[in-house]
C-alpha cells in the first residue's frame, strides 16, 4: 500500500471480465472511493497478446506475470484469465508472497481449493472468489456470511445460463435442443465449443464450490454426478407439463448426516417450484436452512459487467480488511464427509419409453417394475409411432441403482423397443 489509503491492483486478464472491471473501477471510482476509506488503483494487466488495442494505458499493459504476481508493488491480484494453468500457479505463487487474491476461476477454486486455501492460510493471505459462482449474484458471501448461524440441509440452483437459456427456449417454443442451441450461439449465450455448459462440467464446478462452503467439506468438482442436456427432448418438456411440472438443468447439494450429496442432471421440478420460473439466462439458488427457512438468490448468472459487480466487491472487501488488519474468515471445510454414491440416491423417475402397442404390454412393463420393488405413480400411453406406443412412466421415490437395474432389464423386454429417456423428478424438499 502506497501511503495509508492507495491499495495498489494488477489484474491478470483483461477479456470480457477484465474489462468490465477495469472500466466499472474507473467510472465508479469516487463511490467505491467514498465507501472504502481509500483508492483501489490499477498498476498493471497482464494479458497474452501485446498487440491488441486495449481500453487501458499502454504502459498498463505486459506479458511478464512477474510484474504483478509477488510484486512488492502490488497489493492485491485479481485473477480473469479462466482456465487451471497458468492461473492456479499464478494465484497460489500470489498468496505465498503475502498478496491478496480475488478470482471469478470456478475451475481453479472446485478443482485446486484445497491447495489454494492451503496458501493463503500459510501466508496468513487473503483469498476471494465471489465472481466464481453465478455471476452477479453474491451466493457466496450470503452462504459464509449472512446465512453463517444456519445448519444448510440444501442448496438447488440454475447456476449455468447456457442451459437455462437453451431449456427455456424449447420450452416456450418447442423447438428441438440443436435449434435452441444454435439461437444460443447467436446470441453469444453459448461458446463455439459448448461442451463445459452442455454437458454440466460448468454447473459441476459452481455447485462443488457452494457445497464446500455450505456443508463445511470438501467437494471437488470430480466427485460431482453428472449429466448434460444433450438427452433432452421437447416431447419430454411437452410431457413433464402435462404433469405440472418444468425441466431445468438443476445442480443440487443435499447434507446427509454424514454424507453429502451432490449432482448436476436435468431435473423436473413442480411448476410452483421458486425456481421454476426462473428462465432464460438468468441464474437463481435455493437455500434451505435452519433457521433461517427457504430463501432464494436470483439474478445475472453472467457477463462481463455483473460478474465485474461480484470481482469489484471482492476487491474492497479484502482492501478493507487490509486496511483495517480485520481477520480473513479462511478456509471452512472442518469435515471430510464422503459424497454420496449416485446408485444410493433417492428421487422419484420420470422414463419415457417405446414400446409395442399390443394388449398385454402395459401389464408385463408393470410386472418388471413390480418385481424390481419399483412403485408406480403413473403410466400412460402417449401416442402411437407406427406399430408402437410411447409410454410414460413415472415411479415413486426409489434408490438410483435400483431404477438403473429396471431400465436395463427393460431393454431385455421383446416388447420395448427401447427406453428414451429417463429424468429425475425433485419436489424440493430438504
Ligand atoms: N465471462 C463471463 O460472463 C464470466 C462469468 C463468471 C465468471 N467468469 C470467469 O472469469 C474468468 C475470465 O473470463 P472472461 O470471460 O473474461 O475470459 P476471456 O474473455 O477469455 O479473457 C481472458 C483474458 O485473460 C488473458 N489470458 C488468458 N490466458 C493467459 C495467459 N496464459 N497469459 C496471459 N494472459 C492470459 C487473455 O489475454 P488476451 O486478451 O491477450 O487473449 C484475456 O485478456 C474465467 O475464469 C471465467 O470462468 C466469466
Amino acid at each position: 500500500m502506497e501511503g495509508e489509503r492507495r491499495v495498489r491492483v494488477g489484474l491478470l486478464g483483461l477479456g470480457n471480465v477484465g474489462q468490465s472491471v477495469a472500466r466499472v473501477l474507473e467510472e465508479n471510482s469516487y463511490w467505491i472511493e467514498r465507501k472504502l476509506g481509500a483508492r483501489l488503483e490499477l498498476k498493471k494487466v497482464l494479458v497474452r497478446d501485446p498487440h491488441k488495442q486495449r481500453p487501458v494505458p499502454v504502459d498498463m499493459i505486459t506479458t511478464d506475470a512477474r510484474d504483478i504476481v509477488a510484486h512488492p508493488k502490488i497489493d492485491i491480484v485479481v485473477e480473469l484469465m479462466g482456465g487451471l494453468e497458468p492461473a492456479r500457479s499464478l494465484i497460489i505463487q500470489s498468496l505465498q508472497a503475502g498478496q491478496a487474491v480475488v478470482t471469478a476461476n470456478k475451475e481453479v477454486i472446485a478443482h485446486a481449493g484445497a491447495e489454494i486455501f492451503q496458501a493463503a492460510a500459510v501466508s496468513n493471505a487473503q483469498l476471494a472468489f465471489e465472481g466464481s459462482v453465478a455471476g452477479g449474484i453474491p451466493i457466496i458471501e450470503a452462504l459464509k456470511e449472512a446465512l453463517a448461524a444456519n445448519r444448510i440441509s440444501c442448496l438447488m440452483g440454475i447456476i449455468n445460463g447456457t442451459t437455462n437459456f437453451i431449456l427455456s427456449k424449447m420450452a416456450a417454443e418447442g423447438v428441438d435442443f440443436s435449434t435452441a442451441l444454435t439461437e444460443a450461439q447467436r446470441l453469444g449465450y453459448a461458446e463455439a465449443d459448448p461442451a463445459a455448459d452442455l454437458e454440466g462440467h460448468d454447473a459441476a464446478r459452481k455447485i462443488a464450490i457452494l457445497a464446500s462452503i455450505a456443508f463445511e467439506t470438501r467437494v471437488s468438482d470430480d466427485a460431482v454426478y453428472r449429466q448434460g442436456i444433450q438427452a433432452v427432448t421437447a416431447d419430454d418438456i411437452a410431457y413433464g407439463r402435462e404433469l405440472g411440472w418444468t425441466l431445468k438443468l438443476l445442480a443440487l447439494a443435499r447434507r446427509h448426516s454424514e454424507t453429502v450429496e451432490v449432482r448436476v442432471h436435468p431435473t423436473f421440478l413442480p411448476n410452483d417450484h421458486p425456481l421454476a420460473s426462473v428462465h432464460g439466462v438468468s441464474n437463481a439458488v435455493f437455500v434451505q436452512g435452519y433457521p433461517v427457512g427457504e430463501t432464494m438468490f436470483y439474478g445475472p448468472g453472467a457477463g462481463g459487467d455483473a460478474t465485474a459487480s461480484a470481482v469489484l466487491a471482492d476487491m474492497m472487501m479484502v482492501a478493507r480488511r487490509r486496511l483495517s488488519g480485520g481477520k480473513e474468515l479462511g478456509c471452512t471445510c472442518f469435515d471430510q464427509f464422503p459424497i454420496l454414491p449416485i446408485a444410493t440416491v433417492e428421487t422419484e423417475y420420470y422414463l419415457r419409453l417405446e414400446a409395442a402397442d399390443k394388449p398385454g404390454v402395459m401389464a408385463e412393463i408393470a410386472r418388471l417394475f413390480g418385481k424390481n420393488a419399483i412403485s408406480l405413480n403413473s403410466v400412460i400411453q402417449k401416442r402411437s409411432i407406427g406399430s408402437d406406443a410411447e409410454i410414460v412412466l413415472v415411479t415413486h421415490r426409489t434408490p438410483e441403482g435400483k431404477l438403473q437395474n429396471t431400465v436395463a432389464a427393460l431393454n431385455t423386454l421383446a416388447c420395448v423397443k427401447a427406453v428414451r429417456n429417463v429424468i429425475r423428478i425433485e419436489r424440493g424438499q430438504g
